[in-house]
């Protein structure tokens, strides 16, 4: 399998791409709107297909490129069925494996940073979306949040993987890049160490965080599966424009 971590700097988000070398079929997680060109020129590079994009939630902090990316290349959307999104091609749940030529991905529905939120395991790697970040979680205060979900998403379901298995994040915004099951169930501070569940949720209900600045515009055009909404001002248009891109006037 080929993989590549792909960073976001806009939002701190990591895209992954999963390519199948016997089948040149090729995936993009969580991609971004600003940096879905990137992404295409990376695939194209490597002589795959995208056949798929899948996210792992409804975003409330950048616009995902899937809607562009089918657009441009004639991928297909999958995304978690529980969302119930109009836009979907491919509703996927846990128990179902998305199948990408000779690679398997089997989502583990992992919910409390929002409802519907899926991690996703790939062979002895885990993408975990917002549930579990390195050193830290989701914050749980938005979209149908629950710190008590997500403890279970977590300590109960992620934590069950083998050590082994390395953790790759959606974001990361200290340079971060990799990390293992082992190594969060020892030193994550919000989860590991065998924090018991009601330390948990009294810490995510005391952090007490900003009102995320892109939320109003994301939530509205993550659920079209990635369209820029109108309105979006000036001081937040990179989150829609391209990567490299300069805005005239
Ligand atoms: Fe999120």
């Amino acid at each position: 399998m080929l993989f590549r971590q792909l960073f976001e700097p806009v939002s701190s988000t990591y895209t992954y791409l999963l390519g199948c070398e016997e089948t040149g079929q090729a995936i993009l997680i969580d991609p971004v709107l600003p940096t879905w060109q990137r992404d295409l020129e990376e695939i194209n590079k490597l002589g795959l297909t995208l056949v798929y994009t899948l996210d792992t939630h409804i975003h409330a902090d950048h616009i995902t490129a899937a809607r562009t990316l089918k657009r441009e290349t004639g991928s297909q959307i999958a995304h978690p069925a529980i969302d119930a999104l109009a836009c979907i091609d491919l509703p996927i749940s846990e128990g179902t494996p998305v199948q990408v030529g000779e690679i398997r991905i089997d989502p583990l529905f992992t919910p409390g940073h929002t409802d519907g939120h899926h991690a996703y395991q790939v062979g002895n790697r885990v993408l975990t979306g917002d549930a579990l970040l390195i050193d830290a979680c989701g914050r749980t205060d938005f979209q149908s949040g629950d710190p008590t979900a997500l403890y279970h998403s977590v300590a109960g379901k992620l934590f069950a993987l083998p050590d082994e298995t390395l953790v790759y994040p959606a974001h990361d915004y200290e340079g971060r890049w990799v990390s293992s099951i082992a190594q969060e169930k020892t030193r994550n501070p919000r989860l590991g160490g065998d924090r018991p569940l009601d330390s948990f949720v009294e810490l995510m209900n005391a952090l007490d965080l900003a009102y995320p600045k892109f939320i109003d515009y994301a939530l509205p055009g993550n659920r079209e599966c990635g369209v820029c909404p109108p309105g979006v001002p000036d001081n937040l248009s990179q989150y829609c424009d391209q990567i490299g891109e300069s805005r005239q006037g």
